[in-house]
């Protein structure tokens, strides 16, 4: 695997696969790789014939400059951990002075799906990813990019722009990858205390027993509402928990085919997200 740094770099080599006949596939990532990222690396098998992985810390998708650089950082350990899950071409690493260069003052905006769940507490963020990410597809040429389903409101979102801008892309959903007391794997996992890890637990247990409330037939808003309490009581404090139409991002209300619950949530400060279909 070649660690490549400039945009010129990543071109001469995706021009030159692209001339071979190879299929291109990229996973765009914020570096700080776990297993849910090899997840997505194994997703392409294949799918692709070259791999191309990005670690970029994307400055213009946080709106909160603490959170920005408190962002896990480690290229040396990531590149460790691609070498050993092995199969990908080329870690693409670009600096934020590549990225963005001098007079970068181009944006790509959502409207609409950016501003529920994710997006109503964290203003602009949707429109920083999807402007990284439209840069990423673009520099790596990808014929195939996969992204995670924990990501629910950002995979919706990047669907929506692969086919409103005609990017010749396609998106790979990757399911999520979870701990075995049912924790999301996120790269924010890291910084929760041992304790706070155990209490963590709480949201996936929580989102469970809310389906299956909903799916017994209890309403929506009482569904909810217990859920709301439990996590509460195991310390969280809940930005939000919905049942949402999982195509338009929608409120729902009747769980049901296509709708999905939604919880982003603090513990100990960490910001954890977690969504589950609702069948
Ligand atoms: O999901 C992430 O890690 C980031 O939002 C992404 C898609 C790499 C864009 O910076």
């Amino acid at each position: 695997m070649d660690i490549v740094r400039t945009r010129t770099e990543l071109h001469q080599r995706v021009t030159h696969w692209h001339a071979q006949g190879e299929k291109i596939g990229v996973v765009p990532t914020m570096g700080s790789l776990h297993n849910g990222h090899m997840a997505l690396v194994r997703a392409l098998d294949g799918k692709a014939t070259r791999r191309i992985v990005s670690v970029f810390v994307n400055p213009i998708q946080f709106n909160n400059p603490e959170d920005f650089s408190l962002y896990p950082r480690g290229l040396e350990a990531d590149a460790a951990l691609l070498e050993q899950t092995g199969g990908v071409d080329v870690l693409y690493a670009p600096d934020e002075n590549e990225m963005y260069p001098q007079g970068f003052c181009t944006r790509v905006l959502i409207s609409g799906m950016d501003t529920v769940l994710c997006g109503a507490d964290r203003p602009g963020h949707f429109d920083g990813v999807a402007t990284v990410v439209t840069k990423l597809l673009l520099q790596s040429g990808a014929d195939i990019a996969a992204f995670g389903e924990k990501d629910y409101q950002q995979l919706g979102i990047i669907r929506r722009l692969v086919a409103d801008l005609d990017l010749p892309v396609s998106i790979l959903p990757v399911p999520t990858v979870r701990d075995p007391d049912g924790l999301a794997l996120s790269s924010r996992n890291r910084r929760l205390s041992v304790t706070a890890r155990q209490q963590a637990a709480t949201l996936p247990s929580a989102l469970k027993a809310c389906l299956a409330a909903l799916r017994a037939g209890q309403p929506v808003p009482t569904s909810l509402e217990t859920c709301r309490t439990t996590l509460a009581s195991a310390g969280f404090d809940v930005h939000y928990l919905d049942l949402m139409h999982e195509d338009t991002l929608k409120p729902a209300t009747q769980a049901g085919p296509g709708t999905r619950l939604f919880v982003a949530a603090t513990l100990d400060g960490i910001r954890l997200i977690d969504n589950m279909p609702t069948l």
